[in-house]
């Protein structure tokens, strides 16, 4: 489907959504169902040093707590900047999720300059993600980032 179509499609989903909890499980249901290249998605949230998975569809991961620093998903929050990964086999730094997987797309949810997680997506295509990936993905986080501000009302001014 069409990124302008899916971009509408979560506009209309961030309006709707009751809480913080169906806003990202909607989300990942979107980008999952709607792109062929997308395996696995997956949002993890910070929580103080650590990265912990809120939701995902795909095969099951063993990392769903991954500290500030390590792999492609820490090492996005550690850098403060999205990471796009065409070839993961050649990492270092690398968590593997399943052994299918070749190439990854980590775009951060940012609140102003707070990091409030991360949308991971993972294909079993070898460069399977590029520029426009990251812009569409960049205005998904926008829109999360932007309901936050009214489904997490607890949040203070001294977490900024
Ligand atoms: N590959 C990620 C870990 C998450 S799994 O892909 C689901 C990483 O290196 O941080």
């Amino acid at each position: 489907m069409a990124d302008e179509i899916l971009l509408r499609k979560m506009e209309y989903i961030a309006e709707q959504s009751r809480s913080w909890d169906e806003l990202l499980r909607k989300t990942v249901e979107l980008l999952y169902l709607n792109n062929e290249r997308y395996h696995w998605v997956g949002i993890y949230l910070l929580e103080d040093d650590t990265l912990v998975l809120h939701n995902y569809m795909g095969k099951p991961t063993e990392h769903t707590r991954i500290p500030v620093g390590k792999g492609v998903c820490g090492t996005a929050v550690q850098q403060r900047e999205n990471q796009l990964i065409g070839d993961v086999t050649k990492l270092e730094n690398y968590l593997a999720c399943s052994p299918e997987t070749k190439s990854e797309i980590v775009v951060l949810i940012k609140d102003d300059e707070r990091i409030l997680g991360q949308i991971d997506i993972d294909s079993d295509q070898r460069d399977a993600f590029g520029p426009d990936d990251e812009s569409f993905l960049n205005q998904i986080a926008g829109i999360i980032a932007a309901k936050s501000r009214q489904l997490l009302p607890s949040r203070s001014k001294n977490h900024a």
